[in-house]
């Protein structure tokens, strides 16, 4: 557009923020969207990027200031591609997160948002330092995370969302990364059980003094990893570290999926539990992952089949069944889009569904089987609000939206997890 110059600077309005926490500003009704500013600010912002339909933006002056703008306790923050919102007082995040989830839903699904409960935003008990796993890249001897969606690297000495021992780790690290080889190192932890994992993704093989480096003095560590073409190769220690959720615990693999918010995912789940009664007794727990629903909400009364694709994530499944002691639990490696027409051929009665997918939510056709199979009760846990909308969408001609909960379970990024009950008209 014309008014706007890219390497210009212009003092505009902020009128409210967009879908991923960047504030908007409106000439006309031509948008100019600038991250790291909140409703109601003046600020003085330079132009980055002009096109017809839309401008963007940097702060360069804050003139008037939000009540809302909150201390920024991260060096790294404008240029990291991490946070997102950490300029911005939790509770209106929160509110945030909750109107995002409001307005995609009717925006992606036609959901009419009036007519359902939605729940505030249930709060994370930690704001910083809840993250129990981290992938931090290494590129010329320099370690840390990459700039906003970029390959960019951002030398940081820590990191204000991972669990305080990766940042005890990164000081570590630093003094052995020339000459290594390494490209990636990715970091889980166990909360509960103390247990920490290292996974060093390089081609060269990892010098023993590494090893002997990182372990000195370190008890927690006690699974060093080489990701190497796509395969785990064990240097040192066990296979596995264990996490605890809602006092089961739980193996994990070095590729198995496992929530990055330890206690707010027991929250998460506590939810889940609430959602089933005593007459449910055939449940599907589909996108099961290491297993993690089906082994917390398992009883001797109930049939439960867990389904994941990743062969791992199975394995460790069938052994957290065994280190839980628990029955009548049966877990199926397989695309959930394979495993519905075979159930829906055996005419298996069902009583719920779980739907727990990743981002890019349930395919068309295991939809269409979901709406053949008619179970009374679907739970779906999303942490992409626009596919859940989309997914509603196709399920709503069936089912009654019941309620609707966002959870925080990425504190200071934009982005937001949910839990949705469905229950059959
Ligand atoms: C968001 S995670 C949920 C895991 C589990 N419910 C938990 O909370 O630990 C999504 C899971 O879906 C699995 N997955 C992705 N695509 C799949 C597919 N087409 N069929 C079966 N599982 C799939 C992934 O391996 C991952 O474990």
């Amino acid at each position: 557009m014309d008014e706007f110059k890219e390497g210009k600077n212009y003092k505009l309005s902020i009128i409210r923020q967009d879908h991923n926490g960047r504030g908007i500003a409106k000439f006309n009704r031509y948008p100019i969207f600038i991250p790291y500013t909140l409703p109601g600010e003046l600020i003085e912002v330079k132009i980055t990027k002009s096109k017809k339909n839309y401008a963007e933006g940097l702060p360069e002056k804050l003139i008037t200031v939000s009540k809302n703008r909150y201390k920024i306790s991260c060096d790294y923050f404008y240029a990291c591609g991490g946070c997102d919102i950490m300029h911005q007082r939790y509770q209106d995040g929160l509110s945030m997160k909750k109107r995002n989830l409001m307005e995609l839903l009717y925006k992606f699904g036609k959901i009419n948002v009036q007519l359902i409960k939605i729940n505030d935003t249930v709060e994370s008990d930690d704001i910083y330092n809840y993250r129990n796993k981290v992938t931090f890249h290494v590129k010329d001897n320099k370690i840390g995370l990459y700039k906003y969606k970029s390959k960019d690297l951002i030398n940081i000495n820590e990191c204000g969302i991972v669990n305080e021992n990766f940042n005890k780790f990164l000081k570590i690290i630093k003094k052995y990364l020339t000459n290594s080889g390494i490209s990636e190192i990715t970091l889980r932890y166990g909360e509960y059980t103390d247990e920490m994992m290292v996974i060093f993704k390089t081609t060269k093989n990892i010098d023993e003094k590494i090893i002997k480096g990182i372990t000195k003095n370190n008890e927690k560590i006690k699974s060093i990893y080489q990701l190497k073409s796509n395969k785990y190769k064990l240097l040192y220690g066990e296979e596995y570290i264990h996490e605890k959720l809602l006092d089961k615990t739980f193996r994990i693999s070095p590729d198995s999926f496992f929530q990055v918010n330890t206690k707010q995912a027991e929250k998460l789940f506590e939810n889940v539990l609430k959602y089933i009664d005593s007459k449910d007794k055939n449940i599907l727990d589909l996108y099961c992952g290491i297993g993690v629903i089906s082994i917390i909400i398992s009883n001797n009364k109930r049939n439960i089949i867990g389904v994941d694709i990743v062969d791992s994530a199975i394995k460790d499944a069938n052994i957290n069944k065994e280190i839980n002691n628990v029955k009548n639990v049966k877990f199926i490696r397989e695309d959930v889009s394979n495993v519905l027409p075979v159930i829906k051929k055996a005419n298996k009665h069902l009583d719920v569904i779980i739907l727990d997918p990743p981002r890019t939510g349930i395919d068309k056709n295991s939809l269409k089987i979901i709406n053949e199979l008619l179970p009374k009760k679907l739970i779906y846990i999303s942490c992409n609000p626009v596919t859940l909308a989309r997914d509603l969408k196709d399920l709503k001609t069936n089912y009654d939206i019941k309620e609707i909960t966002p959870y925080d379970m990425f504190p200071l990024t934009h982005h937001v997890e949910s839990i949705s009950l469905l229950v059959r008209k």
